[in-house]
């Protein structure tokens, strides 16, 4: 018998098929809930249920105290509906994922620190404490004043992982010091003091369209974590990164594209050469504004989420919504060479 699951504040409904648990129901239906081990052993989706009854299955204590039960909460990765419906507390009132309190000051080693482009290095960092809580597509602050490196802000390039590592992608800036700082200072084993998560460049949970992105330079960062976050939970209704590259040497991550492509049926990566002289491999040509139609004829049904510099958003944003792209269906993400911390508004804070 299949059950109703109802999201509260917002009183969204999702059904819940007879077997499945409530942490798969959630996601068929296109719903993000934090999970990590979906074997009751984490913590990571702990949920409280305000009313109906469930099958919590076999969790862990460490992961679902005593005190936690009796105070009405489960974990949703092992959790059955038992009644006809069950009402949980999820989201704020227009059922959008409950962000993340930002942290200060913790500390995470540098694990690896890779070139990627001539002019991007990758930084891997792990943590020391517990892991900084965050939704794909948001970013960090790091810096050292002590140093003359003051806080700057990078979008995490991944989706959170069990380990808790963050992956940056830093270019580096003309006279910038902080992204100096990082390609000549900071080296693999270094302790780094990170702050975040900030922003609200994430996913929309409920969305049922296929989902074009478009990014340029390290603006492919955000764009990585909610692609990464997208196809691990399954996300089905297409996706497509175009990623606009001056020359060859810009290109990176092209394993990465491949091994998703393979994996996923429905993710396609897409690469346009910009400069005089793109490789005679090049499939596609030109600026995303100007080629975007010959792949995309109407983007009436699409979700997009575009990240690069402001002049890359504006036009590519422009381009959208000239093949018919829904405004509010556009996200986007420029990067301002001071780019603030931006604490996202009370009540989307869990
Ligand atoms: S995802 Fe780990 S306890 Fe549910």
């Amino acid at each position: 018998m299949s059950a109703t699951i109802r999201l509260q504040p917002s009183g969204h409904e999702v059904i819940c098929d007879s077997g499945d648990t409530v942490l798969s129901a959630l996601e068929k239906a296109g719903y993000i809930m934090p999970n990590n081990c979906r074997a009751g052993a984490c913590g990571e989706c702990k949920t409280k249920v305000l009313d109906g009854a469930f099958d919590q299955g076999m969790v862990l204590d460490m992961a679902l105290s005593q005190e936690d039960r009796a105070n009405g909460y489960g974990l949703m990765c092992m959790a059955k509906p038992l009644t006809a419906s069950l009402d949980i507390e999820f989201g704020t009132i227009d059922a959008l994922q409950k962000l993340f309190p930002p942290r200060e000051f913790v500390p995470f080693i540098v694990t690896d620190k890779v070139m990627r482009t001539p002019t991007m290095v990758e930084m891997q960092l792990r943590p020391l404490g517990e892991n900084l809580r965050f939704w794909p597509g948001q970013y960090v602050m790091i810096g050292d004043e002590r140093v003359g490196a003051p806080l700057r802000s990078y979008s995490i390039a991944n989706a959170p992982r069990p380990d808790g590592e963050l992956h940056l992608l830093i270019t580096k800036v003309e006279g910038g010091r902080t992204s100096t700082w990082v390609h000549e200072k900071v080296s693999v084993g270094d302790q780094l003091l990170v702050h975040g998560p900030y922003g609200t460049f994430v996913g929309d949970p409920s969305v049922e369209t296929p989902v074009l992105c478009l990014a340029s330079g390290s603006g492919l960062a955000p764009i990585l974590g909610l692609a990464d976050g997208a196809l691990r939970r399954g996300f089905t209704w297409g996706t497509t990164l175009v990623f606009s590259a001056r020359t060859e040497a810009d290109v990176f991550d092209q394993g990465l594209m491949a091994w998703w492509s393979r994996k996923h049926r429905t993710f396609r990566s897409i690469v346009t050469y910009t400069g005089a002289e793109p490789p005679a491999t090049a499939e596609f040509t030109g600026r995303i504004p100007t080629m975007l139609g010959q792949i995309f004829p109407s983007l009436e049904k699409h979700s997009i989420f575009i990240a690069g510099n402001p002049d890359f958003v504006e036009a590519c944003k422009a381009a959208c919504l000239a093949l018919g792209a829904k405004p509010d269906l556009v996200h986007v993400e420029g990067y301002f060479p001071h780019w603030p911390a931006e604490v996202p508004p009370a009540e989307r804070l869990t």
